[in-house]
């Protein structure tokens, strides 16, 4: 019996009409700091088909000395979440690829030329240290475009080595990368400097693709407040997020 039949909860917001899907998640179950099992995960997928999502790509982090994720253990728990998800009855679509911290494992595998997991089509989401700046951007950027990846920076108002440099926000674009901005980070739930950087990088023109980023149920609980939805309409609503271009588009504008 699905472990939602007993309790249906009725939205009271209007949801995330704007966003087709959401693309940077870690609700796969036990394999990084997001979902520690299953039941979580369902429960986390319940709450955020409820809002108004229903399509995920989950990412979990693959980080060289901490999350040593490979293609195997990321299709692995997507396989058993996916299992549940039909015995649940739960009407959501999921897939999954990779949160890719840009280190020297990263550049071990791009090297070695070993398949990255993928968004869609060649993109790929990366993301840096918090507590350092990347010495070697340029190398590693190098790298991705001319093995033929399409990046996309994982909240990049988040970095606070760029809070005092929004310069560099342009500059990531100069080096090829998209950039991801956290839902979550406008609401100010990283603090103020987080939420100034990413009304920046929207006000701006700047922002490609929004995630939730979502790993727990605080996240949940933050994502899904009447005040947060009201504040992604804001400066969300005007379009519709995280559509990716078709193969054949790709080729004809080239980028
Ligand atoms: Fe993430």
């Amino acid at each position: 019996m699905s472990i939602f039949s007993r309790k249906k909860i009725v939205p009271a917001y209007p949801g995330f009409s704007w966003l087709s899907q959401d693309i940077h998640s870690h609700i796969l179950p036990g394999i990084d700091d997001g979902s520690p099992d299953i039941e979580t995960s369902l429960q986390l997928l319940n709450s955020l088909h409820d809002a108004g999502i229903s399509k995920f790509i989950c990412t979990p982090h693959i980080i060289g000395d901490l999350y040593h994720n490979t293609p195997q253990t990321i299709n692995d728990a997507l396989g058993k979440l996916k299992k549940a998800v039909y015995q649940n009855g739960l009407d959501v679509e999921i897939s999954a690829a990779a949160e890719y911290m840009l280190d020297d494992h990263f550049m071990e595998l791009i090297r070695n030329k070993e398949p990255l997991m993928k968004l869609s089509g060649n993109y790929i989401l990366t993301e840096l240290s918090y507590a350092t700046p990347p010495s070697r951007l340029e190398d590693i950027s190098f790298e991705i475009n001319i093995n033929n990846y399409q990046p996309l920076m994982a909240h990049p108002e988040r970095y606070p080595y760029y809070h005092n440099n929004y310069e560099a926000y342009s500059r990531l674009k100069e080096l090829g990368f998209l950039l991801q901005v956290n839902l979550l980070s406008l609401t100010g739930y990283y603090g103020k400097y987080v939420a100034k950087a990413a009304k920046y990088i929207l006000e701006n023109n700047l922002a490609d693709f929004v995630g939730t980023d979502l790993h727990h149920f605080n996240h949940l609980n933050v994502l899904t407040d009447t005040k947060s939805i009201e504040m992604f309409e804001k400066y969300l609503g005007h379009k519709v997020y995280n559509v990716f271009p078709s193969i054949s588009q790709h080729a004809s504008t080239g980028t």
